[in-house]
């Protein structure tokens, strides 16, 4: 599919009523003008999801999900772009123009990454059905793997050789260029062929989200090392960016409204095939904050499951504090010793492994519990540790309510001053915001607008006659916030050509720009509900001016000063009367 004509996009919107689409999905109650429910995207009990018919999108108060109808179903779907485009254009009645040979968004690099993993499961599929790999077989039979879940999960067999998928390839058309970059060949050096990274181990294609192949782990059938062979960071693949089994899990962990973390491809595949469905593995390395980011999509519960040496220890459960500083609330579910959830599973029962997931306890119990118990004496310096382990967990807990609740039972149980507690929390606090939301706060919190800047793109993206006024009384290049700069710039070019609305149309515009998309989000929601809009309108606009005048008189001063230092007399009376004008124009 060639780039797709912004023409046909605003078609599409026209065609579509996001109300409409919106109730195929999820059951919408009217509210006044809009429409309520509760939000797909998030879980929740009493509705904060609204849709409105007149601005065309959607909006979620709680998670602040918001878009068009394509957004939605981009989201709901988890369909790219181009996907959804081409879903809606059908639906509309509408007939995408292709461009032959140009490119779709998604850039060409991208997709020849994703066919060449392709190409490779299936190379690796088709040759586990071959006599040359009945070992291999006979290795996954034996850990239990029956014929579905071995095709469910795409699971092969690298045969023995240095060349098998190069010449494979070769004549599906894949370069070796493209298979290097994919990290399916390696380059060797003195200029000899380059050989296949995979060879007589087991396969485990890994895919992103939505379940394109972004690389393999493969496993050895013997004991030796390393036991997974993976392949390197490519540009389709970041390990810290993936968790493996996401794309089999999500509809199941947005059912359960939880999902459970656990560390091997194994641990994800096994307890599938007994029908719990709602797991990932971070594939054995620290939980990330994009790994976070990516399960915030579906649900604000994770539960994290250890076997029994890790979770005897505290520093293991250092790491989850990310799920905690992202807003999820955290079990840790224990296994038996030398156990994990594949041999657990397999030894016991997936009904014994759900047991063990229900008897999980919140983060914050499990972890003073052990605590207790590693330092059990009663004296000060001893619990004075049990504080120093637990507040930084404290301290990155979201929600306000449930954060000074576990500071009220921490001094109970550890007979504290609640106040002393409070104090020390501070100063770990003050320690850790600095340090905190630099590195590890997801992306997708919200950006730190000015108030009168995002009121004004609400108040523009919702009615013209206010964007006119705005343009009118001041000039877009005003707007200090980049973000709403260009979204501004956008809205003028909008404006142009159309009358409105242009909410869901800017937005469409805007595709792959998050912050604008989450900026003119709010802004409209801060606008919708004002009163005195007109009042609103000119507030901010003066505010803004004023604000400009007070940079532009900061920047005269310095240039005075400096024009002063070196004698420059014209230059100093030049300046002087341009402040002058600036301090009669603030008055007036
Ligand atoms: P484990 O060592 O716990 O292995 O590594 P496992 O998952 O139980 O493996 P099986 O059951 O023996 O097959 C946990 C995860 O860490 C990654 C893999 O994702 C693995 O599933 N890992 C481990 C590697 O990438 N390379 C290795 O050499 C070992
Ligand atoms: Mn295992």
């Amino acid at each position: 599919m060639g780039k797709i004509p912004q023409e046909i996009i605003d078609r599409i919107l026209d065609k579509l009523d996001i109300v409409e689409v919106v109730s195929e999905y999820l059951p919408l109650k009217a509210a006044g003008r809009s429409f309520k429910a509760c939000c797909p995207f998030h879980n929740e009990k009493t509705p904060s999801f609204v849709v409105s018919p007149d601005k065309q999108i959607f909006h979620c108060f709680g998670c602040n999900a918001g878009g068009n109808v394509i957004g939605f179903v981009m989201k709901h779907e988890n369909l790219s772009f181009p996907e959804a485009i081409e879903m809606m254009a059908g639906r509309a009645g509408l007939e995408i123009p292709r461009t032959s040979g140009a490119d779709d968004g998604t850039s060409s690099l991208v997709k020849q990454l994703y066919e060449a993993n392709n190409t490779a499961a299936e190379y690796y599929q088709e040759k586990l059905g071959t006599p040359e790999a009945k070992g291999a077989l006979d290795y996954l039979r034996q850990r239990g793997l029956n014929a579905e879940t071995m095709k469910e999960f795409r699971i092969g067999y690298a045969p023995d050789g240095w060349e098998n998928l190069q010449k494979y390839c070769k004549k599906k058309n894949i370069s070796a260029d493209i298979l290097r970059k994919a990290g399916l060949s390696v380059k060797s050096d003195k200029g000899r062929n380059d050989y296949d990274r995979f060879r007589n181990r087991i396969t485990f294609p890994i895919f992103n989200e939505r379940g394109n192949i972004v690389a393999f782990g493969a496993r050895i059938m013997t004991d030796s090392q390393p036991k997974y062979l993976n392949s390197p960071e490519t540009t389709v693949y970041s390990k810290s960016g993936i968790l493996y089994g996401l794309n089999f899990s999500k509809t199941a962990i947005r059912e359960e409204g939880r999902v459970l973390i656990v560390e091997g491809y194994m641990d994800v595949i096994i307890p599938y095939q007994n029908d719990i469905r709602n797991v990932v593995a971070t594939s054995g390395t620290a939980l990330t904050a994009r790994q976070v980011a990516l399960l915030k999509k579906y649900t604000d519960t994770a539960v994290v499951v250890f076997d029994a040496d890790q979770a005897g220890e505290a520093a293991s459960l250092r790491g989850l504090d990310i799920l905690i500083a992202n807003g999820l609330t955290v079990y840790i579910a224990a296994l038996p010793e030398g156990e994990d959830p594949d041999s657990f599973v397999r030894g016991c029962s997936g009904e014994a492994f759900r047991k063990v997931i229900g008897r999980a306890k919140d983060l914050f119990d499990y972890k003073l519990d052990l605590l207790l118990r590693k330092f059990s004496g009663s004296g000060i310096i001893e619990r004075a540790k049990v504080v120093n382990e637990m507040l930084p967990t404290i301290v990155k807990v979201t929600n306000a309510v449930i954060q000074s609740a576990y500071l009220e039972k921490l001094a109970s149980r550890l007979k504290l001053n609640e106040a002393a507690l409070r104090k020390e929390m501070s100063k770990v606090k003050a320690d850790y915001s600095f340090k905190y939301e630099e590195k590890t706060r997801v992306s997708s919190i919200p950006g730190n607008y000015r108030n009168s800047e995002i009121y004004l793109l609400g108040l523009a993206v919702l009615d013209k006659d206010m964007y006119d006024t705005m343009a009118g009384e001041m000039g877009l290049d005003m707007f200090i916030d980049e973000t709403v700069k260009k979204v501004m710039f956008l809205l003028r070019d909008f404006y142009r050509s159309e009358k409105g609305p242009a909410a869901g149309k800017i937005l469409s515009r805007l595709e792959d720009d998050e912050n604008a998309k989450e900026a003119v989000l709010r802004g409209i929601a801060k606008a919708d509900i004002t009163g005195d809009k007109d009042k609103v309108l000119f507030d901010c606009i003066a505010h803004i001016r004023k604000e400009n005048m007070e940079y532009e008189l900061k920047n005269l001063t310095t240039k005075l000063k400096h024009a002063e230092a070196v004698r420059d007399q014209s230059a100093v009376n030049e300046l002087l009367a341009r402040i002058n004008r600036l301090h009669k124009e603030k008055v007036t």
